[in-house]
């Protein structure tokens, strides 16, 4: 699978996303990753669909959306026409999972399963593979950007890794949360493929050796 990094412009300054987008894309970012709260899935408010629009039009980035919201469902569509490349949903969200994966794939999109750390692998046990595109996995509980990855979540994505190849399920692993040089390695030597990275990209002055930096640590 190819290695990727995505940029979690939770992480950039709320002030100034238009530039913070430019950032991650002048430093080779592959994605740019949005992080939606709704204050009832997670304890914390982030940015809607409006502001993703806003988003889109400062970059030529895939924006991969990551839905931290109790009933994703009923915001598909908005998030479809702010122009996400890629909707993730929660495994523990109140929906019907493969009926939302399915209506994300039919919009073109990619259709992506995040699971937080403590959700273990058996609870995907009814999900159409079929309709996965990327597996989400959360190392740290979500909510906030700035802590620190959770290592035990590393058990989980190497098992997912062994399903997906003796399955062949091709679908990509993203790590979420607490990613720096150290814990991507950790992460893609687990079988994880795409990063996200907030903090330690966004605070650094010299994005661009910071994604360098992360290449050559997954490599
Ligand atoms: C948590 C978020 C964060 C974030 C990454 O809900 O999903 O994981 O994007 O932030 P850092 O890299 O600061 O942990
Ligand atoms: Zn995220």
């Amino acid at each position: 699978m190819k290695k990727m990094i995505a940029a979690s412009i939770l992480a950039g300054d709320f002030g100034h996303f238009a530039e913070e987008a430019r950032r991650a894309e002048l430093a080779g970012a592959d994605w740019l990753h949005l992080d939606i709260m709704d204050g009832h899935f997670v304890p914390n408010i982030s940015f809607g669909p409006g502001v993703a629009a806003a988003v889109k039009k400062n970059t030529r980035l895939p924006l991969d959306v990551h839905l931290m919201i109790t009933h994703p469902q009923n915001y598909l569509e908005a998030f479809i026409k702010a122009g996400a490349a890629s909707i993730s949903v929660h495994i523990e969200a109140e929906h019907p999972v493969n009926e939302t994966l399915g209506r994300i794939r039919k919009a073109g999109l990619r259709a992506g399963l995040a699971i937080n750390p403590e959700t273990p692998i058996e609870s995907l046990a009814s999900v159409d593979w079929k309709l996965v595109d990327i597996v989400l996995c959360m190392t740290v509980h979500p909510g906030f950007g700035g802590q620190a990855f959770l290592d035990d979540v590393l058990t989980k994505v190497r098992e997912l890794a062994r399903r997906r190849d003796a399955e062949k399920r091709p679908y990509d692993i993203e790590v979420d949360g607490g990613i720096n040089n150290e814990t991507a390695r950790r992460a893609a030597q687990a079988g994880a493929n795409v990063m996200v990275a907030g903090t330690s990209l966004f605070s650094r002055q010299d994005m661009k050796q910071a994604v360098e930096e992360m290449r050559r640590a997954i490599a």
